[in-house]
């Protein structure tokens, strides 16, 4: 079954990065000179899918203006003779005109796997693809795109797995598995943050998956946990629990992670770096750095 969609929740409340989050959505801070979320929108783009739905909170609703048309500010760069701005505004324009973009409201703060819900209504008995909006892969094939491949032979959940160094481990959604091909895994456990005695493999889950209609009919009846919240992975294990298959696949690519402060900058300057306008400059700029 083809996917067309992709959910995109932007309504946490973004605690680690306080108090800029509440100025800025983290999803708006830039990685080289553009905002996290252009480049998750262009992965999701670029890998097929027709419609995005944003899940946004009733406080922050940047999101609501950014991928949008700016005639007014058009003119007044013609008439100022700014061709350089125009056409940066027009590619831009030019990137997203093909793409059905919808909102959804996630009332209050009450977890991930809330508001992938909350999108629920627009997607209809259909397998759809979610990214969280603070984790971006840089990869050739883009991140989706590579579980779509997958979900396309299994029919069944896919969830992106990143290898990480054992000392990184706690702090992460581990995963037990059973390999069953190259990169390609049965997810047996999902364990958050985990004790060194209950780490099985290497495997984290990275915040992009594939969901099956199932997935949903699992959301719907969740429990909220002792915090109040729904979480995907409590509501994955759940299924796990219940005998559901649920494959993993290690994604190729570079993780750039912006969920926490140290992580973001990190990708700030691996995007910077990487970049051909700004690389140069940088690195001799780096250099004088004391
Ligand atoms: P995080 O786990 O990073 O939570 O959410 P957060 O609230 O954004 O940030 P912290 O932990 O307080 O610093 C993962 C993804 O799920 C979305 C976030 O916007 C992010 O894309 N999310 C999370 C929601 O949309 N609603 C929620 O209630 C929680």
């Amino acid at each position: 079954m083809e996917i067309k969609k992709a959910i995109i929740p932007l309504a946490g409340l973004g605690t680690r990065f306080l108090p800029l989050s509440l100025a800025v959505p983290k999803e708006f801070f830039p990685l080289a000179d553009k905002p996290i979320i252009q480049y998750i929108v262009e992965e999701v783009k670029n890998s097929g899918i027709k419609e995005i739905v944003f899940v946004l909170s009733p406080r922050q609703k940047t999101i609501l203006t950014y991928f949008k048309k700016y005639p007014d500010i058009e003119k007044i760069l013609v008439k100022r003779k700014k061709e350089k701005a125009l056409k940066e505004l027009k590619d831009f324009e030019e990137f997203f005109k093909d793409i059905k973009i919808s909102f959804v409201v996630q009332k209050e703060p009450l977890g991930d796997g809330h508001a992938i819900l909350q999108a629920g209504k627009l997607v209809k008995d259909e397998p759809v693809a979610v990214s969280f909006g603070d984790d971006v892969v840089d990869s050739d094939e883009p991140a989706i795109a590579q579980l779509i491949e997958i979900f396309k032979t299994c029919s069944a959940p896919v969830i992106a797995l990143k290898a990480l160094p054992k000392e990184k481990l706690s702090a992460y959604g581990t995963v037990a598995v059973e390999k069953i091909a190259h990169n390609l895994y049965k997810i047996k456990k999902i364990i958050e943050k985990p004790e060194p005695s209950q780490i099985s493999s290497n495997l984290v889950i990275v915040g992009k998956y594939v969901l099956t209609p199932e997935v949903f009919g699992y959301l719907k009846k969740a429990k909220p946990s002792k915090k109040g919240e729904i979480i995907l992975a409590e509501v994955f294990a759940k299924m796990l629990e219940e005998g559901k298959t649920i494959y993993g696949y290690e994604i190729r690519g570079e993780w750039l992670e912006c969920g926490d402060k140290s992580k973001w900058l990190k990708s700030f300057l691996h995007m910077t770096l990487k970049d051909p306008r700004f690389r140069e400059e940088f690195r001799q700029y780096l250099k004088t750095i004391k």
